[in-house]
Formats: C-alpha cells, sequence, structure tokens
C-alpha cells in the first residue's frame, strides 16, 4: 500500500463561466478541484492550507475513517473550522473501500465551488468485477451561481427568505454549450467505435437532484457510492446530491458526437433552475464538419422535471451483487422524520425573530429537531474531552407525536425546536432507522448521507411507513449498501447499519438549503472493548475554536 501526499490550497481564484469573471474559492487554483487517484488499503496524507477569507474544512464524502473520525471534516461536528490562514492535515487510510467517491467543502456553501473526485482502485492485482474498460472518466455534476455562493446562502439567512436557486448546472465545471457565452466551456468526453468507457457519475450539486442521459447510448450501471451492484441497463440515471454512479457507456454507435445532458429532478413545489448542462460524448476521429456542413450532435430524451416515476424506478433497480451481511436482528428501531418547516416570523420582521437555526423563516428538521452547531467546540472534541453543554444525548428515537406524514399537519408541528442533539449508540449496535419524509411546506426527495458508514438501503416506498405491512418489503438478501439514499417524495425509506465505528457521525440531507435550515442530526458510536475498536487520539494540528 502506498502513501499519498497532497497540497490543498484553498484560494481566490478568478473562473470565467457565464460572461464573467468570478472570484471563486478553489483548491490549488482548480475549479473542480483535484481528482484524487487511490488504491484500496492506501493511506492519504493531504494538508490543507486556508488562504481564503473564509473558515474551511474538507469532508472525504462516502470513506468510513474507521477510527479516524477526526479527519472526517463537518465543521463543528468532528473539528473545529481551519481558520484564513491556518492550515490542518487531514489523514486516513482506505479500508475496504473501491470505487467513485469524492471529497467537498463542509462549511457554509462553499462546496459549491470547492471539490472534485476520489477515486478508489481495487488493490494491486485485484480487479472490477467487470472487464476493464478501454478508458475512464470522471463526470462531476454541478451547480453554479453568478453571485458567490457564500453571499446567496448569508443572504438568505439575513432576509429569512429562500436562497437563489442556481443559474447553471455544470458537468466538470463547465456549463455547456446551451448557456450564455459557454459554447467554449462544454466538456468533451471520449469513446472510441467498439471500446467501452467507465463514466463515474457523481452528483456534487448544491442543492438539485439530478436526471442524466447520453443520446443514443444505454448505460450499465455497476457501482454506486463506491459499493459494486448488479449491473442493470437503463438510458437515464438520477442521482440525488452527494451520490455517485458508475456506468459503463459502448462506443456502439455510428462514429460521431452525441450530447450528454443534464437537468433537474424537481420533486419539491418551488422554484427550481430549470436549465440544461450538456457536454458531449465524441467518437476518436470524429471530423467536425462533413463536406463543410457542421454536424450538430444529437440530443437526448431526459424525463420531465417533475418525474417521480422514473426517478424511482432507477432508484429501487439497485442489488448487491451476491448476498450481503444485512443485520437480520435489530438493537436500535428508529424512526426519524426529514422535512421542512415554517417559522411564524412577523411580517416584515427582521430575522431575529425567527427561530430557524440562523434565524431563518424556513426551517428544516429531523424528528422535529433543528439541528444547530455548537459554536466553540466541535462534538467530537466536546466528546473526547468531556466537556459539557456542548451537545445534549436526548435526540429522540422517534418523532414527538403522531400525525400523517403526507396530509395535513397540526400547526405546532410546522416550527421545530432548535438544539444540538446527539443519538447514543453502543458499539456494535445493529441501527435500523426508517427516514420518514413529511409534506409539511413541500414534499421532497431528501438525499439523506450518513458520515463514517455505508447502510443497507433494505426498502422504501411512498406514503406512511406502516411498521405492520412494509416490513414485508424488507430486502435482507442483497439490498444495495451506500452512504447516500434518497427518500422518495412524500415517501420513506429504511436503512441497516452496523455501528462499529467510534465517533460522531453527521447524518443529513444533502441538499445544502437544508442543513442551512437545520436537517440533520449526529449519532455518537462509543468506543468498543478493546484499543482496536476505539477512536485515535486526535492529531496535534487539530484546530481549535
Ligand atoms: Cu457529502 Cu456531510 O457530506
Amino acid at each position: 500500500a502506498e502513501i499519498h501526499y497532497h497540497d490543498f490550497v484553498i484560494q481566490a481564484t478568478p473562473v470565467k463561466r457565464l460572461c464573467k469573471i468570478h472570484n471563486t474559492i478553489t483548491v490549488n487554483g482548480q475549479f473542480p478541484g483535484p481528482t484524487l487517484q487511490v488504491n484500496n488499503g492506501d493511506a492519504l496524507v493531504i494538508n490543507v492550507v486556508n488562504r481564503a477569507q473564509y473558515n474551511v474544512t474538507i469532508h472525504w464524502h462516502g470513506i468510513k475513517q474507521i477510527r479516524t473520525a477526526w479527519a472526517d471534516g463537518p465543521e463543528f461536528v468532528t473539528q473545529c473550522p481551519i481558520r484564513p490562514g491556518g492550515s490542518y492535515t487531514y489523514r486516513f487510510t482506505i479500508q475496504g473501500q473501491e470505487g467513485t467517491l469524492w471529497w467537498h467543502a463542509h462549511s457554509s456553501w462553499l462546496r459549491a465551488t470547492v471539490y472534485g473526485a476520489l477515486i478508489i482502485y481495487p488493490k494491486e492485482g485485484e480487479f472490477y468485477p467487470f472487464s476493464k474498460p478501454k478508458r475512464e472518466t470522471p463526470i462531476l455534476l454541478g451547480e453554479w451561481w453568478d453571485a458567490n455562493p457564500i453571499d446567496v446562502v448569508r443572504q438568505a439567512t439575513r432576509t429569512g427568505a429562500a436562497p437563489k436557486v442556481s443559474d447553471a448546472y455544470t458537468i466538470n465545471g463547465q456549463p455547456g454549450d446551451l448557456y450564455r457565452c459557454s459554447s467554449k466551456d462544454t466538456t468533451v468526453v471520449i469513446v472510441d467505435s467498439g471500446e467501452t468507457n467507465l463514466l463515474r457519475v457523481i452528483n456534487a450539486a448544491l442543492n438539485q437532484a439530478l436526471f442524466f442521459a447520453v443520446a443514443n447510448h444505454k448505460l450499465t450501471v455497476v457501482a454506486a457510492d463506491a459499493s459494486y451492484v448488479q449491473p442493470f441497463t437503463t438510458s437515464v440515471l438520477m442521482l440525488g446530491p452527494g451520490q455517485t454512479t458508475d456506468v459503463l457507456i459502448d462506443g456502439n454507435q455510428p462514429p460521431g458526437r452525441y450530447y450528454i445532458a443534464v437537468r433537474a429532478y424537481a420533486s419539491a413545489q418551488g422554484p427550481f433552475d430549470n436549465t440544461t448542462s450538456t457536454a458531449i460524448l465524441e467518437y476518436k476521429n470524429t471530423p467536425c464538419s462533413v463536406q463543410g456542413i457542421k454536424i450538430n450532435p444529437i440530443f437526448p430524451s431526459l424525463p420531465a422535471f417533475n418525474d417521480t416515476a422514473t426517478a424511482t424506478t432507477f432508484s429501487t433497480s439497485f442489488r448487491s451483487p451476491r448476498q450481503v451481511d444485512v443485520p437480520t436482528e435489530i438493537d436500535e428501531n428508529l424512526l426519524f422524520t426529514v422535512g421542512l418547516g415554517l417559522n411564524n416570523c412577523p411580517r416584515g420582521s427582521s430575522s431575529r425573530s425567527c427561530q430557524g437555526p440562523n434565524g431563518t423563516r424556513f426551517t428544516a428538521s429531523m424528528n422535529n429537531m433543528s439541528f444547530v452547531l455548537p459554536p466553540n467546540f466541535s462534538i467530537l472534541q466536546a466528546h473526547h474531552q468531556g466537556i459539557p453543554e456542548v451537545f445534549s444525548t436526548d435526540f429522540p428515537a422517534v418523532p414527538p407525536a403522531k400525525f400523517d406524514y403526507t396530509g395535513n399537519v397540526s400547526r405546532s408541528l410546522w416550527q421545530p425546536v432548535r438544539g444540538t442533539k446527539v443519538y447514543k449508540l453502543k458499539y456494535g449496535a445493529r441501527v435500523q432507522v426508517v427516514l420518514q419524509g413529511t409534506s409539511i411546506v413541500t414534499g421532497e426527495d431528501h438525499p439523506i448521507h450518513l458520515h463514517g458508514y455505508d447502510f443497507y438501503i433494505i426498502a422504501e416506498g411512498f406514503g406512511n411507513f406502516n411498521p405492520q405491512t412494509d416490513t414485508a418489503k424488507f430486502n435482507l438478501v442483497d439490498p444495495p449498501i451506500r452512504n447516500t439514499a434518497s427518500v422518495p417524495v412524500n415517501g420513506w425509506s429504511v436503512i441497516r447499519f452496523v455501528a462499529n465505528n467510534p465517533g460522531v457521525w453527521l447524518m443529513h440531507c444533502h441538499l445544502d438549503v437544508h442543513i442551512t435550515w437545520g436537517l440533520a442530526m449526529s449519532f455518537l458510536v462509543e468506543n468498543g472493548v478493546s484499543e482496536l475498536d476505539s477512536l485515535e487520539e486526535p492529531p496535534l494540528d487539530l484546530p481549535v475554536c
């Protein structure tokens, strides 16, 4: 196994998009940031130097961080932020994972531009469970704002309004030729006739689930969130923010240029960015024109923005390639609601009188708790050093009241309570969480991400989860293994995992606007009995608040 050393310098960099130059926060001046390529079993040592004017942390999305929660990254959860002028070295080892993951800033909305791919190849001498493709291409889907994304969220928390939607989607940082001034800012993906390309698709967008399709080409899904799946073929992908999907694409069409297109799967009522991003799939040696006539690429058909049926067909197609070790017995049976809320702010009032986590009018919660980050410590640090009053351990196992999650709900449940509460798990506990979407304000497909773990998604459905009848739908044989579950709009997902990684682990909606509003909680997983089942000591350069 190797050790990979990297320097990540966080800095403002001029980036031209949609006709204008923006002072954009980047890593090493690159947007998107550098692609990290490692093998399963390797170690990473990444020295993050903050030369920007904002606090920053970096999260390695999907890396289990076994015993190394100090390197996980969410600000005020596992570390204090790296202040401007400061630095911190993240050290961790890849243990038993391969496939496509990514890294991103985990502070305010910085991840809008601070993100990149993290690709884990099998160990030397080990192979993919499919024949090795001739090429591999990371495809990072993103969202671009004409304004500084930090200003967008600050403005929203100041006024209590919902933040502005993005101005463009991007593919590898480029919006593509359907946007103004962007005909040159179009990503080209190469394929050879008769050969296969492995596309490692990552949804790095802040706030939008996305559909993805390639004109005239079928996609064979082989992995998601760095776990292999039983291959299946589809013409469209749906990825919630945070999710990754690896697909094989065969160069089996007449040589030419074909559009790759991305646009919103918008399951909520309310405004969304209704634009379309494009890249080009180009066969090697395709001439730009034939007899002087420029050939325009063919456009794929994409589902309508509200096509939940297509999104559901796709997300329920995933199976693990073999029988997996899903716990059949459970020690913790949890029911968490996920959804929005609305505060009763007097009209025209300053946001100070609103009760959202950042003085917002909109809120979001799990089990009616809006998650607030502690201001002066990280939860992990407070736990490790026994600092009192930073957090409490009374996060509720079930919602505070019984209600119809899909129907009208009493006004008292529209206003969640703020708090910094964790749910404590004994080392090795077998945990089931029913994630139940609510329809307060609006239902929405919530991409729920758990730090520090992969989990099994054993079932999902619409309406209210029924513990009497829906258990019949549980797949305890070959459920998919993921780190981010798309909880269907006005529906539910059931996940299971074994709490065998000590630390404090954030679970949250990966729509950043929902984190801003408090749609998060944390698990505190206690140490096991042996040293090897316990959290390591904190690194000496861990930032202090
Ligand atoms: Cu990809 Cu908490 O994040």
